[in-house]
C-alpha cells in the first residue's frame, strides 16, 4: 500500500456523530430569522415552535396516539426528565451495550436509587432482549451510537407489555423505521440525523406514558425544567410549542430548515434511504480492506448511522494520529470513536451527508493507515 495523498476530497468532509453534518445545501443566511429578538410566546413565536412540532410529526409518521414536545437539555434532557417523571411506579430493567445506555444504568443506581435489572452486552454486541421482563419499565438506547449496535427492530418489545418502555432514540430517528405503538417514551435531539442544533431535547409520549404521569408521583422532587403535570393533568401547552422555559428560536429555524429539506427528500422514506445508500458505501469500503472491520458483531443489529470500524492493530494513539491526519487535510472530521469505546474510527452514515462524500473516504483511509505504518 502506498502512501500517495489522494487527489479527490470529500466536498463536505463532515462525519461527526454529534453534532451531525448540517444537510447538503445549508448556509445560515437560509434560515427564516423573524421569529428572533421576539417572544417565543409571541404569535410567530408560537406559531414556528408548533411548525417544527408538525413538521417533527409528519416526517416521524408519529401516529395521533403519541404527543411530541420540544423540552430543555438537548436528548439527555428529555431522556432524564422521563426517567424523573415516570420510574419509581414498577420495577426497572435497564439494557446497556455502550456508553449512554450506562449513562441511564448510572442515574437509574446512583442518582434515582432503584435497583433495576441490568442486561449488558460489550461493545460490538447486544444483550439477549429476549430476557426482558416486561412487567418491569425498560429503558434502552435505539441505537448505541458509541458501539454501533442497534436493535434490529421492535418485535422484542410485546404489544401488551405491563411496563413502559423507554427508548433513547436519538440517533436512531430519520434512519429507521420507528414501530409508535410498541414506543410508550421516545427521545432524542437535533443535533444528530437532522444536523441539527443541540440544546433542545424532544419528548414523545404514548398513552400511556401520559397515563403513568397522571396517575403517578414519585418519592423525589422535580426541578421546574422536568415538570409536566400542571393541577394533576399533563402541561399540554408543551405538545403545542408552549415550551417550559425560553427556547432557542435559532435552533428552532435550523432545525425547521432541516425538517424541510427532509420533506422535499422524500420525508422519512428519503432520509432512510440515503442513510442506507451512506452504510452501503461505507461498508464497500470496508469489504474491500482486510485491516479494517465493523465493531458490531450481527449484520442485523448494526447501526446504520453511528458506523463503528476496527482498525486492526490499532490502539489509541493510532487512531489519534489517523483522525488528526485526515483532520489537518480537510478530508474527514471527528472520525475517531467514542472515548470510552475500544479505539477505532466511527463514520456518521445518517441522511444529511452525501454518499459520494463516504466513498471518497476510502483513499483517504489508505493514505492515513500506509502513512502511519511507514
Ligand atoms: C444514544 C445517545 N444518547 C444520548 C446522547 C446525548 O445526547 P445530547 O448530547 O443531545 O443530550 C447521545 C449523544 O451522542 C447519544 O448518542
Amino acid at each position: 500500500m502506498t502512501a500517495q495523498m489522494p487527489a479527490r476530497k470529500p466536498a463536505r468532509p463532515f462525519f461527526s456523530s454529534g453534532p451531525c453534518a448540517k444537510p447538503p445545501g445549508y448556509s445560515l443566511d437560509k434560515l427564516a430569522t423573524e421569529s428572533l429578538g421576539r417572544s417565543h410566546r409571541a404569535k410567530i413565536g408560537k406559531s414556528r415552535l408548533a411548525y417544527c412540532i408538525d413538521l417533527m410529526r409528519e416526517l416521524l409518521q408519529l401516529p395521533d396516539t403519541h404527543r411530541i414536545g420540544i423540552v430543555p437539555g438537548s436528548d439527555t434532557g428529555a431522556f432524564e426528565m422521563a426517567m424523573w417523571t415516570m420510574l419509581g411506579a414498577r420495577p426497572v430493567t435497564a439494557l446497556a451495550w455502550e456508553s449512554f445506555g450506562e449513562g441511564w444504568v448510572t442515574d437509574a443506581v446512583k442518582q434515582l436509587r432503584l435497583e433495576p435489572t441490568v442486561l449488558r452486552a460489550d461493545y460490538g454486541q447486544l444483550p439477549d432482549l429476549s430476557a426482558v421482563d416486561w412487567s418491569n419499565d425498560v429503558l434502552f438506547t435505539w441505537n448505541g451510537t458509541t458501539s454501533g449496535v442497534r436493535v434490529p427492530n421492535g418485535d422484542w418489545i410485546p404489544a401488551d407489555r405491563e411496563g413502559l418502555s423507554f427508548a433513547d432514540a436519538t440517533s436512531a430517528v430519520f434512519a429507521y423505521d420507528i414501530p409508535w405503538d410498541r414506543i410508550d417514551v421516545a427521545t432524542f435531539s437535533w443535533q444528530k440525523a437532522l444536523g441539527g442544533e443541540g440544546a433542545h431535547g424532544v419528548l414523545i409520549l404514548g398513552p400511556r406514558a401520559v397515563e403513568r404521569l397522571e396517575s403517578y408521583t414519585p418519592a423525589w422532587p422535580l426541578p421546574k425544567v422536568f415538570r409536566l403535570i400542571s393541577k394533576g393533568k399533563l402541561a399540554e401547552g408543551v405538545f403545542k410549542g408552549e415550551t417550559i422555559n425560553t427556547p432557542s428560536m435559532l435552533a428552532v429555524e435550523d432545525a425547521i430548515f432541516t425538517l424541510e429539506w427532509a420533506k422535499s427528500i422524500g420525508g422519512l422514506d428519503g432520509m432512510i434511504a440515503r442513510s442506507k445508500a451512506n452504510a452501503k458505501a461505507l461498508n464497500a469500503i470496508v469489504e474491500s480492506r482486510d485491516w479494517l472491520g465493523h465493531l458490531a458483531q450481527d449484520y442485523a443489529s448494526r447501526s446504520g448511522t453511528s458506523v463503528c470500524l476496527t482498525v486492526e492493530g490499532a490502539d489509541a494513539d493510532f487512531i489519534k494520529k489517523f483522525a488528526s491526519l485526515l483532520e489537518a487535510e480537510g478530508a474527514a472530521y471527528d472520525i475517531a470513536g467514542y472515548r470510552d469505546a475500544p479505539p477505532g474510527l466511527r463514520v456518521w452514515c445518517g441522511a444529511t451527508v452525501d454518499a459520494a462524500d463516504i466513498e471518497a473516504l476510502g483513499p483517504w483511509f489508505d493514505w492515513a493507515y500506509a502513512s502511519l505504518r511507514q
